[in-house]
């Protein structure tokens, strides 16, 4: 196994009071493996990735607790210095907005090479070179001269194919994609998308792919783990999350992507809206807004429970009381 994460807790101390912002979060990326977490805005899927890169240090304000195991090593106990040499070499990152992650005021070039000096005993001469090299491998057409270009002077899509350059020029073994197309527009969307998926495919990178957008996930990801509120509530395969989603929360994910072949009828939403962080319902936290929700989900938060040798956390399918993975 690349990276367990085990009993995850990150926890934001705000003078309103605690956020839980990740609540006791398990899942498991293989080596190669592609594992989206899916979720709507705030249910925590940024703040995990965040966690897992070691770019949420516990201390006053914050608190990052449980085991994040990469391969074989917890890297909640590695230090600071440990983190940075792990960061963009081991595990990489590619965050939403391109133009606010690259420096707006070194060319590109510099940016990569940069990267790789870093990580690397390599002469300035021998690390330009790799950086043309990923430059065309990401599709960025004459490299040798956009490679002295500054951000400002790409497109947004370019930028992208840029971040993605940096982020896969050490060869990580885990790259952490947040929301990697949400910024484009559909068609360099699917661009970006089949890049990473060829690149995954070429490089072995295993991926984990933080997104809301269901569509891309059916088109890229092997498992699907479903966050609400700090909580994964269901997690398996993309056939089986597409085809026999469990939870009612992944139901109404489902039914709200938009279909061609039902257009006249009105974009099902779910109901409600994601309760505050500081005012957390009692039981379930999905059962303000659930239409199978009882008494029992009201008062009582739901542990997990197997059904069809798959994690779901509701009571609909208590048969013999749950745990906690
Ligand atoms: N620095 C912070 N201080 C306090 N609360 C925070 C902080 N960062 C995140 N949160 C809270 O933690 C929760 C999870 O946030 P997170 O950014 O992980 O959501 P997300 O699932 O990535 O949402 P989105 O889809 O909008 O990106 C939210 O309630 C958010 O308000
Ligand atoms: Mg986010």
């Amino acid at each position: 196994m690349l990276l367990e994460v085990r009993n995850l807790k990150t926890q934001f101390k705000t003078k309103e009071g605690a956020v839980n912002a990740v609540n006791g979060v398990n899942f498991n990326v293989d080596k190669g493996e592609v594992v989206a977490v899916v979720g709507e805005s705030g249910s925590g899927k940024s703040v995990t990735s965040l966690s897992i890169m070691g770019l949420i240090e516990s201390g006053a304000s914050e608190s990052v607790e449980g085991e994040i195991i990469f391969k074989g090593e917890n890297l909640l106990k590695k230090s600071k210095k440990e983190m940075q040499n792990i960061r963009g070499n081991e595990i990489s990152m590619i965050f939403q907005e391109p133009m606010t992650s690259l420096n707006p005021v070194f060319t590109i070039g510099r940016q990569i090479t940069e990267v790789i000096i870093r990580h690397e005993d390599i002469s300035k001469k021998d690390a330009e070179k790799r950086a043309i090299e990923m430059l065309e491998l990401v599709g960025i057409p004459s490299p040798e001269k956009r490679i002295k270009d500054y951000p400002h002077q790409m497109s947004g899509g370019m930028r992208q194919r840029v971040m993605i350059a940096m982020a896969l020029v050490c060869n990580p073994e885990l790259l952490i994609a947040d929301e990697p197309t949400t910024a484009l527009d559909v068609t360099i969307q699917a661009q970006i998308l089949d890049l990473m998926l060829k690149l995954k495919e070429k490089l072995g990178t295993a991926i984990l792919l933080i997104t809301h957008d269901l569509g891309v996930v059916a088109e890229i990801a092997d498992r699907v783990v479903v966050m609400y509120c700090g909580k994964i509530v269901e997690d398996g395969t993309v056939e089986e999350i597409f085809e026999k989603p469990l939870h009612p929360y992944t139901e109404g994910l489902l039914k709200s992507i938009p279909k061609i072949d039902e257009q006249c009828e009105k974009l099902f939403m779910i109901p409600g809206m994601v309760p505050n962080p500081l005012e957390m319902p009692k039981g379930c936290a999905f059962s303000t807004r659930c239409n199978k929700c009882n008494q029992m989900c009201i008062n009582n938060e739901p542990p997990i429970f197997i059904e069809d040798e798959r994690n779901v956390r509701c009571f609909l399918y208590d048969k013999n009381g749950g745990s906690e993975m």
